[in-house]
């Protein structure tokens, strides 16, 4: 049976481990897992069964696959402290964004993946995103399909493409619950209702929009023809929305881009490869 570290059981870790057990990627006791914090790990352990280990190197040892549940600054050291428990059998795999896969084999022997995977994969759903470094083998591809693809669907992609694609599947949800906020806050600025009510009738929306997308297997476009009749009211705000939004999302993603950009540079001054 594949072994699977976590170092970093914040955010992404937690939701990893938790995930691969609940739809049935991995077993409890195929986890080990560490963190810098004890008492977030123990927790979690406690909470799922998996096992907690005494120290990163450990859970580097022991793991087949390893996922660096850390931000992107943090990746360097981490793969430092490991370097002398890690092999060229293992696969080591980020989950951080802007560490170039270039960087990551030169610092380590093992196989390098680079994974993003997304919040929504609490519910089994949603994008995770993959890239694999020069070294990576057929049997670790399928692996880390299989793996994540029982909690999401796994989108394999270039290192070119991962920043721009990021910001649609793994910002995306923060995205969309912002835009659906701003929604709620503008009609409880029109009067009448006020903003956690807005907020309930627009989050059952925004569910029952994605549910109605998928089940009849719609594009965006054939769901605003549908609702959006000419002269209508919907086409007002659809018109408005089609003036709008494209500076917006450009907007959105220069500033996302740059963040990216940014990022890079400074994983490369501090730790070239
Ligand atoms: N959140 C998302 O939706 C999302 C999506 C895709 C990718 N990511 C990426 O996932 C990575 C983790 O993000 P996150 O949201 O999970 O962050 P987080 O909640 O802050 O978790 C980071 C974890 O790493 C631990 N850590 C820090 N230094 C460590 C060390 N030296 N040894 C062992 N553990 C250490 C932290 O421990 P402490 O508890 O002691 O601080 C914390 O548990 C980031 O690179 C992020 O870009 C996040």
């Amino acid at each position: 049976m594949t072994t699977i570290g976590i170092i970093g059981t914040g955010s992404m870790g937690s939701m990893l481990a938790r995930t691969f057990i609940e739809y049935g990627a991995c077993r409890a006791e195929d986890i080990i897992a560490s963190s810098r914090s004890g008492g977030p790990l123990s927790a979690l352990a406690g909470e799922t069964g998996i096992r907690a280990a005494a120290d990163n190197r450990e859970a580097a040892r022991e793991a087949d696959i390893l996922f660096l549940c850390v931000k992107p600054l943090q990746v360097r050291d981490i793969m430092e402290e490991c370097a002398p428990v890690c092999t060229p059998a293992q696969l080591v795999v980020p989950v951080a964004s802007d560490v170039p896969l270039a960087c990551l084999s030169a610092w380590t022997p093992a196989r390098v993946a680079r994974a993003i995977p997304t919040i929504t994969s609490r519910c089994g759903r949603g994008i995770t995103l993959l890239a694999f470094g020069d070294r990576v083998t057929g049997a670790d591809k399928a692996a880390l399909t299989a793996l994540f693809g029982a909690i999401s669907r796994p989108y394999v992609t270039t290192e070119e493409t991962l920043c721009l694609l990021t910001d649609l599947t793994s910002c995306g949800p923060a995205f969309i619950a912002a835009v659906a906020d701003e929604w709620a806050a503008a009609a409880s600025r029109r009067g009448g209702i006020d903003r956690r009510a807005a907020e309930a009738l627009v989050r059952e929306t925004l569910i029952a929009t994605a549910l109605v997308l998928d089940h009849h297997e719609m594009d965006c476009r054939d769901l605003i023809e549908d609702v959006a009749t000419p002269a209508g009211i919907t086409r007002e705000g659809v018109d408005v929305l089609g003036e709008q939004m494209p500076r917006v999302w450009d907007d959105i993603l220069a500033a996302t881009g740059a963040r990216h950009r940014s990022l890079r540079r400074e994983v490369e001054r501090r730790h070239p490869p």
